[in-house]
């Protein structure tokens, strides 16, 4: 639970996607699949691609634009930019100076979180400590991957599932609602599970490395999606019960779309009918940190929340790690 000096929200958003679609049609042309596998097994029909002259902080920097239109606000208005990605455009600088850069905004901090698809309620989560502090006013909370820079474009199993976009919120203290609670979680044990082996300081890319095929992800997707049902339910339950809510007391439910069947199963064990989960993953496959970011933009842009409405978002990833957060909107 958040024991806020000052109550936190949301107060702008925005997205960007890249214009490329590549469909399961088309990528029946790259590997040995079918759009009825990938429909059946997955639930996504198609993904957007980044241009190869499109970076991970070009996203973010579009993204952060609309939110800063939406709010309202100018880029001198933000005190802290957060940037949530596994996908930067280097090690360093971070991926948040470029965006500050970009968007020419004021010295202030600006950090990445490399927590996979947790990232963007991460991100929420940090930024809400420094402005429930009051040590901040305007807080920019932006997850953005370029996920095919890092996909093995021949390997089946985990080509047809990611996608690139970006998100971004603006946060600021308010009045009413803001942020109820929040529950994160990671489990380092599990982090072989999905990972990007090399290019690091552990294999620093060579030749070999490269030929190895190590600097794309490798993932165990079975195992995961065991893993991802149990606690994508768990933080969910460790989110809302301090506050005393229940199922029925969630107006919509914005989670991490990595596969349908996940989030069939994790709706069932909430015991959540399937009308509550807000779903894109058709459209975008798995963004990593910029899929919850994404589903909660349009599901805002959709109509499907209002004022008053109390919303949960929920996420699991690479790490592994988790989380999930209460929004009264
Ligand atoms: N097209 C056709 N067949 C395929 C494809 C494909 N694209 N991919 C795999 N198959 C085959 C496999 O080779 C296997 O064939 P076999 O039985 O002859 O060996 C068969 O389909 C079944 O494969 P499974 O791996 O058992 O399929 P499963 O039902 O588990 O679905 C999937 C695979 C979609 C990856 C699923 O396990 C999943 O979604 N896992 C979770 C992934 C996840 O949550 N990732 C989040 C972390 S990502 C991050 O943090 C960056």
């Amino acid at each position: 639970m958040c024991d806020n000096k000052k109550k936190v929200g949301i107060i702008g958003l925005g997205k960007y996607l890249p214009a490329k679609v590549l469909t399961n049609k088309d990528l029946e042309r790259v590997v040995d699949t079918t759009d009825e596998w990938i429909m059946t097994r997955t639930g996504i029909k198609e993904r957007r691609i980044a241009r190869d002259d499109e970076a991970t902080s070009d996203m973010a920097t579009e993204a952060a634009k609309a939110a800063l239109k939406n709010a309202g606000l100018k880029p001198q208005d933000i005190d802290l930019i957060i940037v949530a990605t596994i996908t930067p455009d280097m090690f360093f600088p971070a991926t948040a100076c470029l965006v500050q850069e970009k968007l020419g905004a004021r010295m202030i901090p600006a950090f990445d979180i490399s927590v996979a698809c947790s990232g963007f309620i991460y991100g929420l989560s940090i930024a809400n400590q420094f402005l429930a502090s009051g040590m901040y006013k305007h807080a920019l909370v932006i997850a953005s991957e370029k996920m095919s820079s890092i996909t093995d474009w021949s390997d089946r199993s985990t080509c047809v599932l990611f996608g690139d976009g970006a998100a971004a919120a603006v946060l600021a203290p308010v009045d009413k609602g803001g942020i109820l609670s929040m529950y994160l979680g990671a489990n380092g044990r599990a982090g072989d599970l999905v990972k990007l082996p090399a290019g690091g300081s552990r294999i620093p890319a060579t030749k070999k490395s490269i030929e190895d095929k190590l600097h794309f992800i490798k993932m165990n997707g079975t195992e995961l999606f065991k893993h991802a049902v149990k606690v994508m339910a768990d933080a969910a339950l460790e989110a809302t019960k301090p506050l005393g809510l229940t199922a029925e007391d969630i107006s919509l439910v914005i989670p991490h779309q990595a596969n349908i069947r996940i989030l069939n199963a994790v709706a069932k064990r909430m015991g959540l009918t399937k009308d509550k989960i807000y779903l894109n993953i058709e459209k975008y496959g798995n963004m990593s940190a910029a899929s919850t970011a994404v589903a909660l933009v349009e599901a805002v842009e959709e109509g499907r929340i209002k004022k008053g409405d109390k919303i949960l978002l929920d996420s699991f990833g690479g790490g592994l790690t988790w989380g999930a957060l209460v929004i009264e909107w």
